[in-house]
């Protein structure tokens, strides 16, 4: 084991999300300041906290290799059938742009690291902006960007932009705001400014990837004290022409993950600090996102499923209402970058 280092939770987070797949042990010795022979403890540590991690050889380099287990939702077509379809996509929900406590270094961190894996396509499931509530007197003091120009203009110039990656969002409650107060959409203005972020619905949206129907739903009620009982309820509700293989639910600022009635369904956290109404109220918020590896057959039917949560501890979030809105850059990277 290592000794005299960190062993913490969030140091192995932070490490986990650091290694990579076929990422030589050098790269990560040098950026973590560790000798070589200290690697195979880190290797160990992650291993006790649960992250799958080992050492691979290939043509004598010393490379990491992350190990999934994946869920299979069949067990009559093996994984490694070349006739699967092999899909991963990132999943992220209710960023608040323009709230005191958005997190948007976070947000940052997320789409690095789904750039590191290859992904291509993100799925964000509403609530991009905080929006506006003028029937609530205390709404002003908690934002720093108040009207509809503000954060729209905050969401084009903003929201991490990374060349052949698409994001595929929906709107929810609080984007809906703008509508409610003047007629003001955000989805118009961002489409005209942000060639890869495409809308798919107000509270509700649709996409098909290799022909597996995933649904986006933003509710608008509150969350119950069991995370399980409000996503069933949403399963329950669908007609049999909407169900999907996969639903993602925003707005909780929750996150739980499980199979109901023949769904995949994953609540997805949130990427914002815990808001003064949950505060008040008691109600948790779960800070994080989600990674889904999923295979598929012909027809679209899931044989593997694997939902890889993300989940941001207190030390990585930031509470200071003005750090984020000032030191945080936009997250940029064109081909060829890294
Ligand atoms: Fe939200
Ligand atoms: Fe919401």
């Amino acid at each position: 084991m290592i000794e005299n280092k960190d062993t913490s939770l969030e140091f192995v987070n932070k490490i986990y999300k650091y290694i990579r797949n076929d990422m030589p042990i050098e790269t990560f010795a040098s950026k973590f300041n560790f000798s070589i022979s200290e690697i195979t403890g880190i290797v160990e540590l992650c291993n006790l906290y649960g992250k799958n991690v080992s050492i691979d050889y290939e043509e004598n380099n010393a490379i990491f290799k992350k190990n999934f287990t994946r869920r299979a939702v069949t067990s009559k077509i093996s994984i490694d059938d070349p006739k699967l379809n092999h899909n991963q996509i990132c999943v992220v929900s209710d960023t608040h742009f323009g709230n005191n406590h958005q997190q948007l270094h976070l947000l940052n961190n997320v789409y690095e690291e789904a750039y590191n894996r290859g992904i291509k396509t993100v799925l964000h499931v509403g609530d991009l902006v905080d929006g506006n509530y003028p029937n609530r007197p205390e709404n002003p003091r908690q934002q720093f960007l108040h009207n509809f120009d503000e954060q729209a203009n905050y969401v084009i110039d903003m929201y991490p932009e990374i060349d052949g990656m698409t994001t595929y969002y929906i709107l929810g409650s609080h984007d809906e705001t703008h509508y409610k107060n003047g007629g003001a959409t955000i989805n118009n203005i961002v489409t005209r400014c942000r060639k890869d972020m495409k809308y798919l619905g107000q509270d509700v949206g649709e996409i098909s990837i290799d022909k597996v129907k995933i649904l986006l739903d933003h509710p608008g009620d509150g969350k119950s004290q069991s995370w399980s009982y409000k996503p069933q309820k949403r399963i329950e509700i669908l007609e049999s022409h909407q169900k999907p293989k996969i639903l993602l639910i925003g707005h909780y600022h929750g996150s739980y993950a499980f199979s109901y009635r023949n769904v995949q369904c994953v609540m997805v956290p949130c990427l914002c600090y815990k808001t003064q109404f949950q505060q008040k109220k008691g109600i948790s918020n779960a800070v994080g996102a989600y990674f889904l590896d999923i295979y598929s057959d012909e027809k679209g039917n899931i044989q593997y499923f694997e939902p890889e949560e993300i989940l941001f501890s207190e030390k990585d979030r930031w509470y200071e209402a003005d750090k984020d809105k000032k030191k945080v850059k936009k997250l940029e990277i064109k081909h060829g970058q890294y």
